[in-house]
């Protein structure tokens, strides 16, 4: 007889050595296949560390394929280096600030200037200008299409000396749609992330796997289970999330082996898991969900007044916030209603 007892897990054991490193917001040490794209960004951060003015940059590809991480990774290098003296990396997320007074109280943050108290947006800028001309900066503005309004991209580029933007988005056509003032003032170059290949989704997943896991802990038909999907859907992001799953269904099941059984399992909970981005509401997007929950099939225009009463914000706003709950799969638009003068209704529905 097999031993019994030896493929059972016991309660103080974990098939996980470091689950921190599946985490999305961990930075490995490493970031394979995406030197040439680092390198590029390194060499226009150069142009500041010798004076000069900085460049900027669109960082585009699809989500989960490393813009963010690759361009983390350069700032810290920057710190790492003692670099920030002469040029001070700024990382803002403006899904999480999406205003330009928030993005200004971060960039105050970041600065460490701290006197930001009842100070309104325009001495804000005052400060932050003040404080990053006697240097330089690199500003990384992430999920850029995220922004409230524009309009602080412009000021920042107007009131600072030497800097660089780099500009991360997934959305294709974001730089066409953008204010012509804005695009010819932003003089900006695209530095495009493609999807990595299979032997490369393979590499990354299982570097991050061997960090995170227990020796020898994987089947090998289980891992290439979860390497397939995340190539398929391309999205490393979704590779990490299977890897943990697949690990905690293991756990619960006192599994000593992370199985093909398990690892299907995981996919098959997740199947309808698209990215964090999308999942991630905001406080605003939350009260809009809301709002629609309450009125159910109710037009657009509609739930915008109920909206406008509370918020006193533009359509345009609205209107963005409810096409990413959309994309989130969040909500329904139904966009075939014919209105007698033959314009278009959308009616709106929670899933
Ligand atoms: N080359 C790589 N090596 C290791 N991990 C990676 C690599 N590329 C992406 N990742 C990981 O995949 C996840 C998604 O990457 P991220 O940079 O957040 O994607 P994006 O910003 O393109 O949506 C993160 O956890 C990141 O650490
Ligand atoms: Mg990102």
């Amino acid at each position: 007889m097999t031993d019994l007892f030896s493929s059972i897990l016991s309660a103080e054991e974990s098939l996980f050595s470091n689950e921190m490193a599946l985490d999305y917001d961990y930075l490995p040490k490493e970031l394979p296949f995406r030197e040439n794209q680092q390198k590029y960004l390194a060499e226009c951060i150069q142009l500041l560390l010798v004076g000069r003015l900085g460049k900027n940059l669109l960082i585009l590809g699809k989500p989960g394929i490393g813009k963010t991480a690759a361009t983390k990774w350069v700032l810290r290098e920057m710190e790492e280096k003692g670099l920030d003296e002469k040029a001070k990396p700024i990382f803002i997320n403006c899904w999480k600030k999406d205003s330009a007074h928030k993005i200004l109280l971060e960039i105050c943050l970041q600065l460490n200037y701290k006197w930001t108290h009842n100070k309104n947006t325009d001495e804000l800028f005052q400060e932050v200008a003040k404080t990053i001309n006697k240097s330089a900066a690199v500003i990384v503005l992430d999920e850029v299409d995220k922004l409230d309004s524009k309009q602080v991209i412009y000021q920042l580029l107007e009131d600072l000396n030497r800097k660089c933007f780099f500009l991360i988005t997934n959305e294709e056509d974001w730089l066409a749609n953008l204010d012509e003032r804005l695009r010819s003032r932003l003089v900006i170059e695209t530095v495009e992330f493609k999807p990595y290949s299979a032997i490369e989704t393979f590499k990354i997943l299982k570097h991050r796997a061997d960090h995170a896991f227990v020796k020898n802990v994987w089947d090998d038909e289980a891992f290439e289970l979860i390497t397939e999907r995340a190539l398929e859907k391309k999205d490393i992001r979704l590779g990490l999330f299977l890897l943990r799953e697949a690990g905690n269904i293991a756990e619960r099941k006192a599994s000593r082996k992370i199985t093909a059984e398990h690892a299907s399992q995981a996919i098959e909970k997740v199947c309808s898991f698209t990215s964090k981005e999308k999942h991630e509401v905001s406080e605003e997007e939350q009260q809009i969900l809301e709002l629609i929950k309450e009125n159910e099939n109710k037009t657009s225009t509609e739930i915008y007044q109920f909206y406008n009463e509370k918020e006193n914000k533009s359509y345009r706003t609205f209107h963005r916030k409810i096409k990413s709950l959309e994309e989130a799969g969040l909500i329904e638009i139904k966009e075939d209603f014919m209105t007698e003068s033959g314009g278009r209704i959308s009616r709106i529905s929670t899933k």
